[in-house]
Order: structure tokens, then sequence, then C-alpha cells
């Protein structure tokens, strides 16, 4: 293979060896090796179509790419430095293979539409994957949910106990989050799936080209109706990890709470040794690295969010080099969130819940003064009233070192004389859950509901 390049005719000199690895993207935009013989297999299709290629060339194109196909799934490839990219490198192999047709396989387009669509082509690929991962990640959820509807635990706010909750009502919260970034992926991929192709180096093509046809062939919902926007805008890969980092900062609030939860001083849960690692100094130790280290990466995918928008801020119209720097973060960001994802569904399943821990919680923080004051509100004394004269009881309450629902009735009796025998079914947690019985709310059949919804919605 000779190592020329496609535009050595107009320069007087090689570049240099610094110049030649600073500006390749071979080491990494090779993994578009499929997708970007997927967009030449349709680009000249659409060529012998127009008239523009012949069909023997169209079939020895096919013929050559096969064989390129096979030996890069194979590993059986030679990549090139001296060819810069991915796209030169396959179509001067294509070249050695078949001569002539794989020369004239460039007509009509530029590495500009080329790299753009294989983008694309990829992204759209991986969206879908990430949209089953994330389904996987929340039936993983669901089933922990369903096993807990009725486990109480302390709802938070401030990091201070504030009312009874179900661990399950927790768990869908995340069922919801997850939810919703499987809809921003959906919606993201509306946008990445139009067609670049045909846009050319910036201004389109003189060739009577076709581009609805390829963009039928390749499944692309519509093109680019711009040829200079086509070629270099990444919105596409921008809001793509804008969606990707949303997904990783929900998983890292979770992680935040498993990480807290699995502390000894809180002790709500276990999770399973595969999961955890030890420490090479303190023997007793038991580390849950892993929803550390996706706390962690959530940082890293924000970053190549943030990026990317530092990537495209200041390029003019139309296409520069500065977009090759797109590859790395949106490659990164998409590893980074497949990996999170099957380890996160994984690791739910080896959560083990300590209801005993997360009840005695419940039990020391006053959780249930709000329903006391509900109760009261329901006697007829307007909330504010009410509000008071549970803060007093609750400051006896705590003098005393019991809960409220430990306090007689005659005590209770003392703060308001609208307190009744009944009070006690609103003062246990499992009576302040029952009664928080709407839907969203946190009672445990309405959590069995929810449940069997997102069931229902996700097919599992
Ligand atoms: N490797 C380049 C990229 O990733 C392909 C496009 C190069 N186009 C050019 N005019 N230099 O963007």
């Amino acid at each position: 293979m000779q190592d020329t390049h496609a535009w050595s005719g107009r320069f007087s000199e090689p570049v240099s060896e610094l110049v030649k690895k600073y500006t390749a993207s071979v080491g990494f935009d090779c993994r578009l090796a499929p997708f970007d013989i997927e967009g030449s297999l349709a680009h000249a299709a659409m060529l012998a179509r127009a008239g523009v290629l012949s069909d023997e060339d169209l079939a020895a194109i096919r013929r050559g790419m096969a064989e390129i196909l096979d030996d890069i799934r194979a590993g059986r490839f030679a990549w090139s430095l001296d060819l810069e990219d991915v796209h030169m490198n396959i179509e001067r192999c294509l070249t050695d293979k078949i001569g002539d047709a794989g020369k004239r396989l460039h007509t009509g387009r530029s590495r500009n539409d080329q790299v753009a669509t294989d983008i694309r082509l990829w992204l759209r690929a991986q969206i879908d994957v990430l949209g089953v991962l994330v389904g996987e990640l929340q039936s993983s959820l669901l089933d922990l949910a369903e096993r807990h509807a009725d486990t109480v635990m302390p709802g938070f706010t401030h990091l201070q106990v504030a009312q009874p909750v179900t661990f399950g009502h927790h768990m869908l919260a995340y069922v919801e989050m997850l939810a919703r970034d499987a809809e921003r992926l959906v919606d993201v991929r509306k946008r990445v799936n139009r067609l670049p192709l045909g846009a050319a180096a910036l201004a389109g093509t003189t060739y009577p080209i076709d581009r609805h046809y390829t963009a039928e062939l390749l499944g692309f919902d519509d093109v680019c109706h711009n040829s200079l926007d086509a070629v270099s805008d990444r919105d596409f890969a921008i809001e793509f990890c804008a969606a990707a980092s949303l997904v990783m900062t929900h998983l890292s609030r979770l992680s935040e709470e498993l990480v807290l939860w699995m502390s000894p001083r809180v002790g709500f849960i276990d999770i399973a040794d595969r999961f955890c690692t030890g420490s090479s100094i303190m023997p007793q130790k038991k580390n849950p690295d892993v929803p550390e280290l996706v706390r962690g990466k959530s940082g890293r995918v924000s970053g190549h969010l943030v990026g990317l928008l530092m990537l495209m801020k200041s390029q003019p119209l139309a296409y520069n080099k500065d977009n090759q720097e797109d590859k790395e973060p949106l490659f990164d960001t998409v590893d980074t969130l497949i990996d999170t994802l099957r380890i996160y569904a994984d690791m739910m399943r080896g959560v083990t819940v300590k209801p005993e821990a997360m009840r005695g919680a419940v039990l020391q923080g006053f959780a249930t003064a709000t329903d006391l004051a509900d109760y009261l509100v329901k006697k007829g004394l307007p909330f504010r009233d009410s509000h008071e004269v549970v803060a007093r009881a609750v400051r006896h309450a705590e003098q005393q070192g019991v809960d409220l629902a430990d306090l007689p009735l005659a005590v209770l009796q003392s703060f308001s004389a609208l307190v009744a025998e009944d009070v006690y079914t609103v003062l246990t947690p499992e009576g302040s859950l029952a009664e928080r019985d709407h839907v969203g709310g946190t009672a445990p059949n309405q959590v069995r509901a929810q449940i069997a919804r997102w069931r229902g919605v996700l097919g599992k």
C-alpha cells in the first residue's frame, strides 16, 4: 500500500511526523468503520441509480467493502496513520482491492459530509442500545420496589428525618427519573436521524444526486436541509451528551444514597460483595466502590458535555478541523453510560435491605409529627395552631426520650383536647403511610399500583 496522501499533488513536502500524529484521528475513529462502510455503500448505490457510477463499479465496491468489513471484524485490517482517518484508510484499501471503481466512490461527497453521516449512524445505534439498558435498570429497580412496597423507611428533607415513606416508593422515584431520561434519548434520536450526505464539502455537489434515496437506504427520517449546517453543526452530539449527563446525574444521586445507606452509621442496606472492595490496610473495610465510581464518572460525562459545547461555540461556518475533536468525548460518554447502566442493573439486584434499621430510624425521628398535625386539622383545628400543638408535643417526647406514639393518651390530650384513642393509628409509621393514599403518594397500595403501571409501560 502506498502512503501518499489524496492531496499530495498540492504540496511540496510531506507533513512532519509530529503533525501527522497530531492531526490523525484513525487511532479513535476506526471504531466508526462499519458505519463508514454502510454510508459508502448507500452513497454508491445512489450514484449508480443516478447513472453517475456504472453497475459494474457498484458491484466491485460492494465486493471490496464486504472483504474490508470482514478484515476489520477479524482484526486483520492494517490501519495506517499516514492515511489520517478511518475514511481514507478504507477508501485506499478499497482502491487497492478493486482499482478505479474504488477511486470513483468519493464522487459527489466529501469527508465532511461523510464523517457527519458516520457519527449520526453510530450514535443512532448507541442510543438504541442505551434505551434497552435504561429499561433493564428500571426493571431491576421495579423488582426491588416490589419486594419492599411495604418496607418503611424515613423520607428525608435536608437529610433530616421528615416523614415515613416506603423503600419501594423511594426506588420508584428513580424509575421515574430514568423514564424521563429514556424519553430524552428518544427525542434526541429524532434529530440525530437526519442525513448530512450530499452536502459534500459545504455547498452541495454538481452531480444529479438523490439525497432522499440515500436517506431511505440508511434509515434516516429526513435529510439535513442546509449543506453548510449539515457538515458543521454537532448539536445532536451535544444534546445527546446533555441527555447522557442527566442519566449519570440521576445515577450519581442514587449512588450517593447507596453510599450513605451502606455506611455502618446508617446501616439501611448492604451491597453484595461482588460490587465492593476491601482496603489494602484496614482489614475490616468493605467499600461501596461501584456507586462511588458512578458518582465520580458522572463528573466525567458532564465534563464531556461542556467540552463539546466549548468545541462548538466559536466555530464559523462551515466545517473546521476542530470537529474532529467531537469523537473522543462522545465515544467515552457512550462507553461510560453503557458500562454504568449494565453494572447498575446488576448491582441493584445485589442490594439487601435492612427493614429493622430503616424502621428504627423512622421511630427516632418523630417522622409522624405531620400526621398528628393533620389528625388535629381533620378534627377542626386550623393547621397553624395544630403545627404549634404538635411542636410542643414533640419537644415533650424528645425530653422524655420517646416517640410520639409512646406518649400515653392523657399526655397527648394535655396538648389538645381533640386527641382521642384513634390517634395511635396515625402515629405509627404504617398508619402514616396508609393515609397517603392518592396517585403519587407513598401508601403501599399506591406503590403497588405504580409498579404495575410501569411494568405495563415497560413490558417487563
Ligand atoms: N477526520 C475528520 C473528522 O473527524 C474527517 C473530516 C476531515 N475533513 C477535512 N476537511 N479535513 O472530522
